[in-house]
């Protein structure tokens, strides 16, 4: 089973609880960056150390949560090999999975309801990346970065 690295901040501390909560119940490896209370926080750290925890190869994928999913997305794809996918609904989660092989979901806890997280959370888990094309482009971006 995949190890899942979860960061939030404080507007997204409650959400960021129940997918852990929707993850293990899954039988997903869980691993929590923070936050831990809806204490006023930065969101740019909890980004910085879920990247970093992909990087490592120590998760597969990441979940970040923030009040919109925009500062996280924007944090997030500074990190070399990170492709985040801020996604509102499960067709946008999808496609950031067939499409552009999104390795870390973005979620606004002031955007979605809590139900509707869990369903872009699971359609995004458990849709694959189509390669062929896509792949092609996957690896042009990657050049960009200077990964090949
Ligand atoms: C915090 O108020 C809010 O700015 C943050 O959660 C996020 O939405 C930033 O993009």
């Amino acid at each position: 089973m995949q190890s899942i690295a979860v960061g939030s901040d404080h507007a997204g501390y409650p959400l960021k609880e129940k997918i852990k909560e929707f993850l293990l119940s899954k039988g997903y490896r869980v691993l929590d960056f923070g936050a831990q209370s809806t204490d006023s926080t930065d969101y740019p750290l909890f980004a910085r150390e879920v990247c970093l925890s992909l990087q490592r190869g120590e998760a597969q994928k990441g979940i970040l949560v923030c009040g919109t999913g925009i500062g996280m997305s924007v944090v997030a794809n500074k990190f070399k090999g990170i492709r985040a996918a801020l996604c509102l609904n499960e067709y946008m989660a999808r496609m950031s999975r067939k499409h552009n092989d999104a390795n870390v979901l973005c979620l606004g806890s002031r955007v979605v309801g809590q139900e509707l997280a869990l369903s872009i959370v699971e359609a995004w888990l458990s849709t694959d990346f189509e390669g062929g094309r896509h792949g092609e482009r996957v690896e042009l971006i990657k050049r960009m970065e200077g990964m090949v």
